[in-house]
């Protein structure tokens, strides 16, 4: 198999990069790094939330995301993650959601990296996996390039490598979560300009990115991309070695996936979402529509048993 470019990976989004999702990407690329939806150390510590994970063989191309800013509880967290087998620690400094922020975690650890500092250190007494940061380029009114310099040269006084850089400021309190994701406008320069600054660091860029076809040359030795929106509405865009007219690879990996959750729920609880993850993702071939109302039909009935005749009878084609 030709595997896609490491250069691009999978970013965190919640209710969205959850471990079905992760084994989806799996079936496409096993090689493609995906990072998994946020969670709170605490819920680390102290549910199984974990354990979902344990559908998949291996984690060593999944990233956690952890949130928090307790330093001992981050620590702790990570440890646990580690103990799973999750492949890098990465922890949420870019959130700006009403709940994060006023918990004092995500965005807000923009602004206090000193706090952050102490909460890697905690981390890196405990763990030995890479520890990477996502973040974005400013927050309100704090959108000087001195405030995102300031926290990698405070974070690199810990020995952080890598930053995934959102490139978008966020606003607290006058934009919702959604918002967020659009409204700030995209400054790519900026990221350029943090690399050209810490020549050292790995520096991810992420927003806006459609494609895994992006000409690297104008990305200013960025170490790489990172796809939200567009990779779950399109996860083939990860196995170059799948081309919008290898339909039959295409079905064939769902029909995997599906055999793996038949399997799956008749010894755990079904999962909706584990369809949601699916049910576009045949658009713009023949029999898509069909496709999309068998999906809703087995959430509906927690059955997958037409689903799987779907795809077998070829119902699905070429336009
Ligand atoms: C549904 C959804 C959930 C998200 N959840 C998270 C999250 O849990 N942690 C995080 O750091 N970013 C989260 N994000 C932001 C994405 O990781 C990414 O930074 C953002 O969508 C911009 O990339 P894109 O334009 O490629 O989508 C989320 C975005 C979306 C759309």
């Amino acid at each position: 198999m030709v595997v896609s470019d490491m250069f691009y990976c999978v970013a965190p989004m919640m209710g969205k990069t959850d471990s079905f999702f992760c084994y989806l990407l799996n079936l496409v690329n096993k090689k493609t790094l995906v990072y998994t939806e946020m969670m709170h150390a605490e819920s680390i510590i102290r549910t199984n939330i974990l354990e979902n994970y344990n559908i998949l063989n291996n984690l060593s191309n999944v990233a956690i995301q952890i949130a928090g800013s307790d330093p001992r509880r981050l620590a702790l967290a990570a440890k646990k993650a580690e103990n799973y087998g999750f492949n890098e620690i990465n922890i949420n400094c870019g959130c700006p959601s009403k709940r994060v922020v006023s918990g004092s975690f995500g965005i807000n650890l923009l602004l206090n990296p000193s706090l952050v500092r102490e909460c890697v250190e905690e981390i890196k007494n405990k763990v030995s996996k890479q520890v990477s940061i996502k973040t974005r380029i400013g927050v309100d009114s704090q959108t000087s390039d001195n405030v995102l310099d300031y926290f990698l040269i405070e974070l690199n006084k810990e020995y952080i490598n890598k930053y995934i850089i959102h490139a978008r400021i966020a606003i607290r309190g006058k934009l919702n979560t959604k918002d967020n994701l659009s409204v700030p406008s995209l400054n790519y320069e900026r990221v350029f300009r943090l690399k050209e600054k810490f020549k050292g660091n790995k520096i991810i860029i992420n927003g806006g990115f459609k494609n895994t076809d992006y000409n690297k040359e104008v990305f200013k030795n960025i170490d790489g991309i990172m796809i939200g929106r567009e990779a779950y509405k399109n996860p083939w865009m990860f196995n170059k070695n799948i081309n919008s007219n290898d339909i039959d690879k295409k079905k064939k990996i769902i029909y995997l996936y599906l055999s793996f959750l038949k399997n799956n729920f008749q010894k755990h609880l079904f999962n909706k979402n584990s369809l949601l993850h699916i049910q576009n993702i045949f658009n713009g071939y023949k029999g898509a529509k069909n496709w999309r109302q068998k999906v809703a039909i087995a959430i509906q009935n927690k059955d997958l048993n037409d689903l799987l005749k779907f795809i077998d009878c070829d119902n699905i084609n070429r336009i």
